[in-house]
Formats: C-alpha cells, sequence, structure tokens
C-alpha cells in the first residue's frame, strides 16, 4: 500500500493533551493514527532564520515534518492572503476581504519554498494529500518541479459561489492550481456545487457524473480530476467512550455542582467573525427578554480561545464579544448567578467531553462554516438515556447531516432564542429520538470512512487518460 504524505498548515502538537480546537488538525491526526505516514507543515513557530530543511519527529507509524516561518512569511502568507484575504471570501464575508498583491506574493511564495522542501522526503508511490485554504497552490508547485505523483486536496473550509469568487482578482488562478489535484474534495454537496459552478460558467470547462456516482470527472485548465463531497467526521466510538469516562471526572462534577441544578447551553468555537458568537449573544440574552422564566435558571458557558490574534478583524471580534457579555450580565445577573460564562482559553478533549455531556443543549451557531466538529462531538458525547439538544445553524456543513437537531438561522436572533426555549423544554421522548437519528450518522460516517473515502479515489489517480 502507497504511503500517505499529509500536508497541513497547521499540524497538531505531538502532545495530544495540548490539541487546539481547530477541527482540522483534531481529525486528521485521527485519520493519521491509523494508518500512518508522514504529517508535513509549519511547526507553529515564527523565527529570525528558518532552518532550511524540516525538522523530522517520529511518533510511531507517524513522522512529523515542521518547518519554521520567517517573520514576512508569516505577515503576507498567515495573516495575509490566508486568514486576511481567502479565509473571509471563502466564508461569504466579502466586506471583510482584504486584497493586496504582496500577500499574494507571499502566499505563492511559501507555497512553493514548503514544495520545494518536501520533495526531497518523497518516495515515487507516495499519495500526497494536502489540506486547506493555505495551501491550494501546493501541489501545483510540486508539479512544477517534477513531481508526478498522485495528489489530493481537501478544503476544510465551506467554497465560495462563484459570484463571490469572482472578486477576488486571481481567483482563475486559484481555481487552476485546485485543478492540479487529481482529486479536489469538499465538505458538502453545496460547496462542491459551487466549484462545479465555477468551472462550467467561469472556466468554461466540463463537467460529468462519474458512472458510479461518486463525485464527478472535471475538464479544466488542460487537465482531468475527481471533484466530489467528503463530508468529515469525528472518531465516534472512542469519542463515546472518552465522554462516558469524563462524566465522572472531578473537573465535571465541579461544573456540575456550580450549576446547582440549573441548565447550561454550551458554545466551542475558535474565537472568529464566522462563528457568529455576537449574534449567539443576542440569541442568548433575548431568551432571557422573551422567556424570563429562564432567568436565574439557565447558563450560558461559551468557551472561545482566541485565535490570529495578529489579524485585524479578529481584535475587534473579541473587543465586541467582551462588551456584549459584560452588558447581558450587567443587566440581567443576580448577586447568586451569572447569565454568560465567557472563556477565552483552551481545554482538553476531555475536559470537552465532559462540559459536552452536562450540557442540555449544544449551540452551534456559524453564519457559514465548513463542516463544524463541534456540532458532531456534542451529539456523541451525551448520555443516551438522558440526552442534550443539539441547536445548529443552517449554515454548517453539518447542517446536511444532522436534519435531526433544531435548524436555525443564526442572523434570526428571535427564532434561535425560540429554538433554544424549545431545546430547554423538550420531552425525554423527542430528545431521544434526535439523539438516536444523529449518533446513527455519527456511526455510520465516522473518520475512517472519511478517510478511506478520500484516499480510495486518490489511489484510483491519475483520472487524466
Ligand atoms: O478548520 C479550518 C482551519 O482553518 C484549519 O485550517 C486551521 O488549522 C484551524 O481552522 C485553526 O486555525 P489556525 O490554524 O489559523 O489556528
Amino acid at each position: 500500500m502507497s504511503r500517505l504524505v499529509v500536508v497541513s498548515n497547521r499540524v497538531a502538537p505531538i502532545d495530544e493533551g495540548k490539541q487546539s480546537a481547530g477541527g482540522l488538525a483534531v481529525a486528521v491526526l485521527a485519520a493519521l493514527k491509523k494508518t500512518g505516514g508522514i504529517w508535513f507543515g509549519w511547526s507553529g513557530d515564527v523565527v529570525a532564520a528558518p532552518p532550511s530543511a524540516p525538522s523530522l519527529t517520529p511518533v510511531g507509524k507517524l513522522t512529523y515534518a515542521t518547518l519554521d516561518l520567517a517573520k514576512r512569511d508569516y505577515e503576507e502568507y498567515y495573516n495575509g492572503y490566508a486568514n486576511s484575504t481567502l479565509w473571509p471570501l471563502f466564508h461569504f464575508r466579502l466586506g471583510l476581504t482584504n486584497f493586496n498583491r504582496r500577500n499574494y506574493a507571499g502566499y505563492q511564495r511559501v507555497n512553493a519554498l514548503f514544495a520545494s522542501k518536501l520533495a526531497p522526503l518523497l518516495q515515487p508511490d507516495d499519495m500526497v494529500w494536502v489540506h486547506d485554504y493555505h495551501l491550494i497552490p501546493f501541489g501545483e508547485q510540486l508539479r512544477l518541479i517534477g513531481m508526478g505523483h498522485r495528489m489530493g486536496f481537501f478544503l476544510h473550509t465551506p467554497f465560495p459561489a462563484p459570484e463571490l469568487l469572482v472578486a477576488l482578482p486571481n481567483h482563475a488562478d486559484i481555481v487552476r492550481a485546485l485543478c492540479a489535484y487529481d482529486v479536489v474534495g469538499f465538505h458538502t454537496t453545496t460547496d462542491l456545487r459551487c466549484f462545479i459552478n465555477y468551472i462550467r460558467f467561469e472556466a468554461r470547462g466540463t463537467v460529468t457524473e462519474r458512472p458510479d456516482g461518486e463525485g464527478y470527472f472535471i475538464n479544466a485548465f488542460g487537465r482531468t480530476l475527481v471533484a466530489r463531497s467528503f463530508p468529515i467526521s469525528i472518531d465516534t466510538e472512542p469519542l463515546v467512550t472518552l465522554a462516558k469516562q469524563a462524566a465522572r471526572t472531578r473537573q465535571t462534577e465541579r461544573l456540575r455542582e456550580s450549576l446547582v441544578g440549573r441548565d447550561l447551553i454550551i458554545g466551542v468555537d475558535r474565537l472568529d467573525y464566522s462563528k457568529g458568537l455576537p449574534q449567539r449573544f443576542e440569541s442568548f440574552h433575548c431568551l432571557l427578554e422573551n422567556y424570563p422564566a429562564n432567568r436565574g435558571h439557565v447558563s450560558f458557558l461559551q468557551i472561545a480561545p482566541p485565535s490570529r490574534s495578529d489579524v485585524p478583524e479578529y481584535i475587534a471580534i473579541r473587543k465586541e464579544l467582551e462588551t456584549l457579555s459584560g452588558h447581558i450580565n450587567g443587566r440581567f445577573a443576580e448577586f447568586d448567578w451569572v447569565p454568560i460564562r465567557y472563556l477565552n482559553k483552551s481545554f482538553t478533549r476531555r475536559s470537552l467531553a465532559g462540559f459536552f455531556r452536562v450540557s442540555a443543549v449544544g449551540l452551534v451557531t456559524p453564519l457559514r462554516d465548513g463542516m463544524n466538529l463541534v456540532a458532531k462531538e456534542y451529539v456523541a458525547c451525551q448520555d443516551p438515556e438522558d440526552p442534550g439538544v443539539l441547536v445548529l445553524s443552517r449554515f454548517a456543513g453539518a447542517a446536511e447531516e444532522l436534519g435531526d437537531a433544531l435548524i436555525v438561522n443564526p442572523y434570526d436572533i428571535e427564532s434561535v432564542a425560540d429554538a433554544l426555549q424549545r431545546a430547554l423544554t423538550m420531552p425525554l421522548d423527542e430528545r431521544k429520538a434526535r439523539y438516536n437519528a444523529m449518533m446513527e450518522v455519527l456511526r455510520r460516517n465516522d473518520i475512517s470512512v472519511w478517510r478511506e473515502n478520500f484516499v480510495t479515489a486518490l489511489a484510483g489517480a491519475p483520472y487524466d487518460s
């Protein structure tokens, strides 16, 4: 079997206890642990003079190969083009999208640099699986230096509607770079449709449904590739077990005691404007206004570890949330009850599993999100005999599979407050029925199915005849 070489900007910390809240690292680690291989990417460090070769750390069957970034590369590639241009655009936020040629050149430069550092580590039969928007040109750069490997790309964010994508000055270069891969994967059929529409109507390529129904053949920019949706998932059974154990830890017990019989609503997100946190806080505010019986009886725990804190839009959203939570707590708090517990720090997976289990409602309301694994994790962590209710944005990729959540429009503050009230008062039979239906989905499509489907599609390459 071919060796798998995974490439992503963010590589999970080698010490798993220190896992960050990003869904990509968690999912890729779960996928790679079983197969082994190489995981190549940024070390997370910014240094004056990066070493010329990647640092190699073997852990079991897996070898981490990581590179430091120079300050200028960090600014132009990571803070700049990746997180001030592509991230907002891919989340449909044209108003927040900044473009300049310097950052675009930095993005291309780092992709070329990374490709040149991976190339010497490759064996002829390796399959290269590149992840996310930071590294779209990576495959094209590898091909430019003569690497003929099978190469796949998976996008962890939404793919924008072509009407938005064309606002990007270099949109054709970005899509041409995607077409340098053999397989391009998206979370949802909606993202896939956006890509296909671009290929048909902007790139004037052809799109043909595959005879086996597994996605489409794309002919564009002189290449043939497969485009398909592969909904990412969680390592379901181990998480179910972890949550059962975590239900009894001292930390979970402390959370339970602190509630003194009150219901808990929980949200866990990177502090990011795509997550809809101001609207979520407003919805909780509205719940307390419109359904006053909840005052003193329901608490909302929002965990939001800071993210990309050098990017101005992230500094702004952090300030906004501090003001909003302070305002809501000032308006409603009592001497023995605080409505919103707002925490800017991260927790281990074990802690989160225990917190999810204690929470009557999981509130996941992004304005736009690739998949949102927190939605899936919340469900998997519930007690089957007394499960909580997931309130889920229709704009999270997870809504395509988790139709048994209470699906909401996060922009409609009052209707989210109504859904919260419905969740808090939902009879046990209905909670169990919804939980069982969602668990059936999570058991059928877990992280190994995602990995196997993608790797099988990639193993069938090349699709160029
Ligand atoms: O899951 C989407 C994603 O953008 C990943 O690519 C990324 O690693 C994660 O969110 C966290 O963001 P960052 O790496 O910028 O901290």
